[in-house]
């Protein structure tokens, strides 16, 4: 297996790049990768307007964004309600007329004080009470708008300026709380609306079929053999849970059912380490190979013949070991039939105990893979 050094990628793995980025900073999506890190591979792999792309692990829509601004049709999967939303909302075709109509009401609203706002508590320790008025008050307006498309719009614009006016900080798998003085939600909200449009005025993409499915990557609704190039990055192993980390806007804003989205891809965790050799790994690390395998299987069944994967992943840490995610992905790939072009590694960091006891070190990687 051929690993290169490519730290050029360093920062492309990451969601920084986006932050300047028109329609992909809509929300804040730490765990996201950037919109060049897809452009990349959207030329290395000569994808045109007759490709199809898709992203098995789509978050806040990364990929199909990138792929709709290139012309590029694609389909995108994800199991989390919230994000499949979020990257509805960035990849739609909307009626610039009527949003603009839907926009002007919202910036006149006249604020009045809502009879009542959320008790609980994991929501009043991370906002002051004046911005869980404004939040509450905006939610209830937005959702008395007729059109889905202005309404799901205002209402990212409004979750985004939310988490902007609370006191969370969201620092790896945890969310911090920082008791600071934050501007009023009310001013963030009008700013960050009047900007989302003008970056659909500008952005000029042009209407591409782009899909958007709240769905599993182990059991993908498309036919055999109907994908060109898949640009992904499943969840990390044991790193995050997604519920948790992002429970206060999903808790605030929306009522989907409680489910947990783990950093291991789904909730079956069985013995399947010992299959293929690692009877010794922590169950979380078995569950989430197994669940890769699945994801894996289901790539190889869609992809065509000579089609072409970049996959980004992180590394395992666990007290007594680092787990080296890329090199036995790509293992599990070869097993399904794939050939592992290449491993690009971005990023050479250590695992640590106790915050200091170098336990291992752990790769951020992305594995070229061709059917
Ligand atoms: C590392 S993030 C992907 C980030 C994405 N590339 C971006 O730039 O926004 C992994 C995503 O996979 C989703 N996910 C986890 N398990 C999944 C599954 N079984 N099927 C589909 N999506 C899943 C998580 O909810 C999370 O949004």
């Amino acid at each position: 297996m051929k690993f290169t050094e490519a730290l050029d990628f360093k920062k492309l793995v990451t969601y920084i790049p986006n932050k300047i980025e028109p329609v992909h900073n809509w929300y804040y999506f730490k765990e996201g990768f950037s919109k060049q890190l897809v452009d990349t591979f959207i030329q290395r792999f000569g994808l045109n307007s007759k490709s199809l792309v898709l992203e098995p692990f789509c978050g806040s829509g990364t990929t199909p964004l990138a792929c709709k601004q290139h012309g590029i049709r694609s389909v995108g999967f994800e199991v989390s309600p919230f994000f499949a939303f979020v990257s509805k909302v960035k990849t739609r075709d909307y009626d610039l007329e009527k949003l603009k109509r839907d926009i002007d009401i919202a910036i006149s609203w006249k604020f009045e004080r809502p009879e009542s706002i959320p008790n609980e508590k994991h929501i009043r320790k991370v906002f002051s009470k004046y911005t869980l008025q404004d939040a509450i008050f905006y939610k209830n307006k937005i959702m008395e708008i007729e059109n889905n498309y202005s309404r799901d719009f205002l209402l990212l614009g409004l979750i985004d300026s939310a988490m902007k006016s609370s006191w969370t900080k969201k620092d790896g798998a945890v969310v911090k709380i920082q008791k600071k003085g934050k501007p009023p939600l009310k001013k963030f909200f009008k700013y960050k609306i009047k900007k989302m449009f003008k970056d659909l005025k500008r952005s000029n993409i042009k209407p591409v079929e782009t899909q958007i499915i709240l769905g599993d990557s182990r059991n993908l609704s498309l036919d055999n053999e109907t994908v060109d190039a898949v640009i992904t990055s499943p969840p990390y192993l044991n790193k995050i849970e997604y519920s948790k980390i992002y429970n206060i806007e999903t808790s605030l804003f929306f009522d989907f059912p409680k489910s947990k989205v783990r950093s291991y891809i789904g909730s079956k965790v069985d013995e399947f380490g010992s299959e293929i050799g690692f009877s010794d790994f922590p169950l979380t690390a078995k569950a989430y190979f197994s669940d890769m395998n699945d994801a894996i299987k289901e790539m190889y069944r869609v992809c065509k013949d000579g089609s072409k994967l970049a996959v980004v992943i992180g590394g395992g840490c666990y007290p007594d070991r680092a787990i080296e995610c890329d090199r036995i992905t790509a293992e599990l790939a070869e097993k399904v039939g794939f050939k592992v072009e290449e491993i690009l590694v971005a990023r050479n960091s250590w695992c640590t105990r106790a915050r200091t006891i170098k336990v291992g070190q752990v790769r951020e990687s992305i594995i070229l893979l061709e059917k």
